[in-house]
Parts: C-alpha cells; sequence; structure tokens
C-alpha cells in the first residue's frame, strides 16, 4: 500500500491490518510510540472545514516522531488555479507525505500520480476512508468484532461516508443496510459494482425497516461541505430518516449508535439519542488518532 486514496483501492487483507494496527494503538500513547516518522515532514492541504480529521493526523504525526505542516488550500497557489500535477511534484521535493482534503477525488489520484509520497485521502466528496477504517476498529472494540453484524447507515446514504462504507461492505464480512429517501441512495452503477466485488448491501427508503435488528445505528450530517445551498431542501427530504429513540428501539438491543461527527442536533439525530450514545460516538472519534497512525506507519513503511 503506497497510497490511502480510498477505500475502493484496497484489499481486504490491507483493511483488516489497518482496523488491527489502530486497535493496538489504542494501548499506548506517546512514549510507548515507534517513532518511525522522525525528522519527517507531513503536509496537511486542507481546501474545506475541518476539526478530528486535522487534529488527529497532526497529532498521530508528532507522537511518531514527524512533523506536521498544515497547509490551507486557499492560501496555496493551488487557490488561484496552480495544476494539482505542479503542486504535487514541487512537494515532493520537499516533504515525505501529503494529507489532502478537498472536493474531488481525481485530484487526490493526481496528486498520488505525480508526486513521489505517500498521499492520503482525508475526506473528498467521493469517499472518506479514514473515518471507516476508525469506525470498524470502534465497533470491534465495542462489540467484539465486525464480522457479520448489520450495520444501518441512514439519512444522506449517497455521500462520501456511506460510499466509503460501501466500499469496506465490499470487502469485508459484514452486511451493511442504506437508508434515505430514493434520491439520496446510490446511483445503480456503484450498486452493481458493489454487488459484482461481493458486497452485501441493501438499500432501504423505509428507515424503520432499515433499523429492524441492527447492530449499529449510524448517521453523518444531511449536508455535506459543498451542498449547503441545497441545505433546506435536505433537512425537508430526510427528516424521516433521523435516528430518534422510537428508531433505536428498533434495533438489537445493545446496538451502537454511531456518528462521524460534527452532529446536528435534531436533524440527522435528536439530542437525546446523541447524549444517550456520547460514550461511544466520542470514543468512535478519538479512535480517528489510532486510526491515523496506523495508516502512517504503513505508509512509512512502504516508502522506506
Ligand atoms: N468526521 C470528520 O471527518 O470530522 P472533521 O470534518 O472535523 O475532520
Ligand atoms: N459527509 C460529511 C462528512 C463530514 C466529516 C461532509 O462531507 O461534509
Amino acid at each position: 500500500m503506497k497510497h490511502l486514496l480510498s477505500l475502493e483501492s484496497l484489499s481486504t487483507r490491507e483493511m483488516e491490518y489497518l482496523i488491527d494496527s489502530a486497535g493496538a494503538l489504542t494501548q499506548g500513547r506517546a512514549h510507548l510510540e515507534p517513532h518511525e516518522l522522525a525528522g519527517q515532514v507531513w503536509a496537511l492541504i486542507f481546501n474545506k472545514s475541518c476539526t478530528r480529521t486535522r487534529v488527529s493526523f497532526e497529532v498521530g504525526i508528532r507522537e511518531l516522531g514527524g512533523s506536521p505542516m498544515f497547509l490551507s488550500g486557499h492560501d496555496m497557489q493551488l487557490g488561484r488555479g496552480e495544476p494539482v500535477r505542479d503542486t504535487a511534484r514541487v512537494l515532493s521535493s520537499m516533504v515525505d507525505g501529503a494529507i489532502i482534503r478537498t472536493y474531488a477525488q481525481s485530484d487526490v489520484e493526481e496528486f498520488a500520480h505525480f508526486g513521489n509520497l505517500p498521499t492520503i485521502n482525508a475526506l473528498t466528496d467521493e469517499e472518506h476512508p479514514c473515518q471507516i477504517l476508525a469506525d470498524l476498529q470502534t465497533i470491534e472494540e465495542r462489540l467484539g468484532s465486525w464480522r457479520g453484524t448489520r450495520v444501518v447507515f441512514l439519512g444522506d446514504a449517497d455521500c462520501n461516508v456511506a460510499r466509503s462504507w460501501m466500499w469496506a461492505a465490499a470487502r469485508l464480512d459484514f452486511d451493511l443496510v442504506l437508508s434515505g429517501p430514493e434520491a439520496y441512495l446510490p446511483p445503480a452503477g456503484l450498486r452493481e459494482q458493489i454487488a459484482e466485488a461481493g458486497g452485501r448491501v441493501t438499500y432501504e427508503t423505509d428507515a424503520r425497516s432499515a433499523a429492524e435488528g441492527a447492530d449499529v445505528l449510524y448517521t453523518d450530517v444531511w449536508v455535506s461541505m459543498g451542498k449547503e445551498e441545497e441545505g433546506a431542501e435536505r433537512v425537508e427530504a430526510l427528516r424521516n430518516h433521523q435516528i430518534n429513540a422510537a428508531l433505536v428501539a428498533r434495533a438489537k438491543p445493545g446496538a451502537l449508535v454511531m456518528h462521524c461527527l460534527p452532529a446536528y442536533r435534531e436533524k440527522e439525530i435528536t439530542e437525546e439519542v446523541l447524549e444517550n450514545h456520547a460514550e461511544t460516538i466520542f470514543t468512535q472519534a478519538e479512535n480517528r488518532l489510532h486510526a491515523q497512525k496506523a495508516i502512517l506507519l504503513q505508509l512509512a513503511r512502504a516508502w522506506q
């Protein structure tokens, strides 16, 4: 594994290895870490807002002995039209790795292609691979294993987080249910690709049927970054796919409620459910740090 550009591009073995390594890294923080990034500088190029991903990567890089360099895409020449491929070649001569949050998946792919350094997708419009690795680690911690579970994603079931869940299901042994109004379910072509890859994914327009027997109820914001103009329309369209107490009652007893955060209370999740499941949700956020370190270590070793 030379880059982490998507979950689509990972094999079953690579995914399992990263989830297991992230779990092992929860056992020790800075004082126990191998300083495998010593002397390295990793650039974080971000074109969208960010809290968890930026902080977890910056802290993770430091704990592994390296230095993070945060670069806001808007302040870079990239923001004035310098091509991604030129930026990639320049940075390759100066830094040891790049972590990119942006809109087009093709930009992250182009950067990896033209750069000569490990490149990580820190969220694009198409995928959020780092998030789902931490989520699977959290399920493993809380339920013993993600194997054989029924994970139900509710809301904008065609967003980046939902799509990364689909690719995880294509590689790993669990059942995924995507629940949303028809217009917010993934397109037929992608569904076929996932089915051909062996993913056990089903699609539901009725949230109550979807939640039945769930081991995990999962949601994400209804208005992803870049979709702000559709805000009111989305809130209206998605309101029957909110995680609330009535929906939780349909899941298995002891089911996890998860949210990648940031959360909008009384939109995709009620205040009551979020607070009742805060321990899981904030552990899920903390696990971003452990998962990022697992990814960084794996890439640093591959480029040694
Ligand atoms: N879940 C997540 O990626 O959060 P941030 O946008 O704050 O990084
Ligand atoms: N789907 C959300 C995820 C935020 C972490 C977005 O893209 O804004």
